[in-house]
């Protein structure tokens, strides 16, 4: 299908807008994680974020960026490790949980320690254990990139962010007879 010459968009702004680039930006579809870390006193910190992503394989790096607004800066800015956990389909109430500021956000939840220990949630998709490797300024935020210790993933269904909206990742449609007979 060729592409609509003259497209009508739904907004075009000046960068100088932040809604507007908001919105914008999030017509880029993730996923959703939860990154955790201890901080001072070994007190267990986390905080939802969609902009986790790779960086390298050889080696092993990730990133992602917190707000400078985040109470939990000094904690993932200071702290030695991280764990990326990311979430599945059936982990709203998490995100949601993670997705504000709250004095125990971990009350009741099943975790394990992971490197440096950094708490690891059950029912994860994927889980990364994390060296805290830089942390660079990105206006705003904090950019964290991280050196992968250890890792694991499962075939669980992933929870989707997009246009403001969170919700499975709709089944991968299968790739077409004829192309699999070449
Ligand atoms: C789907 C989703 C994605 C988010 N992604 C990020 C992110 O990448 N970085 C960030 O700093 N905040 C992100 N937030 C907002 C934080 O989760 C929110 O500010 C939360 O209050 C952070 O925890 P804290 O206040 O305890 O630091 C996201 C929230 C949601 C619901």
């Amino acid at each position: 299908m060729q592409p609509d010459p003259a497209p009508r968009w739904d907004g075009e702004l000046d960068a100088a807008d932040p809604s507007g680039l908001r919105r914008a930006l999030g017509s880029f579809a993730t996923g959703v994680t939860v990154i955790t870390t201890l901080a001072d006193g070994g007190r267990p910190v986390g905080v939802t974020a969609s902009s986790f992503n790779t960086v390298s394989l050889d080696p092993p790096l990730i990133l992602w960026s917190l707000s400078r607004q985040s109470p939990n800066l000094d904690a993932f800015r200071s702290g030695s490790h991280f764990a990326v956990n990311v979430l599945a389909d059936g982990q709203l109430e998490l995100c949601n949980r993670f997705g504000r500021p709250g004095p125990d956000k971990f009350a009741g939840l099943v975790t394990q320690p992971g490197a440096g220990g950094a708490p690891l949630l059950a029912g994860a998709v994927a889980q990364f254990e994390c060296q805290r490797e830089a942390v660079y300024p990105g206006g705003d935020h904090l950019i964290l990139i991280g050196r992968v210790l250890r890792y694991r993933w499962n075939s669980r269904n992933p929870l989707l962010f997009c246009q403001g909206r969170l919700g499975p990742a709709p089944q991968p449609a299968p790739i077409p007879e004829a192309a699999l007979a070449g």
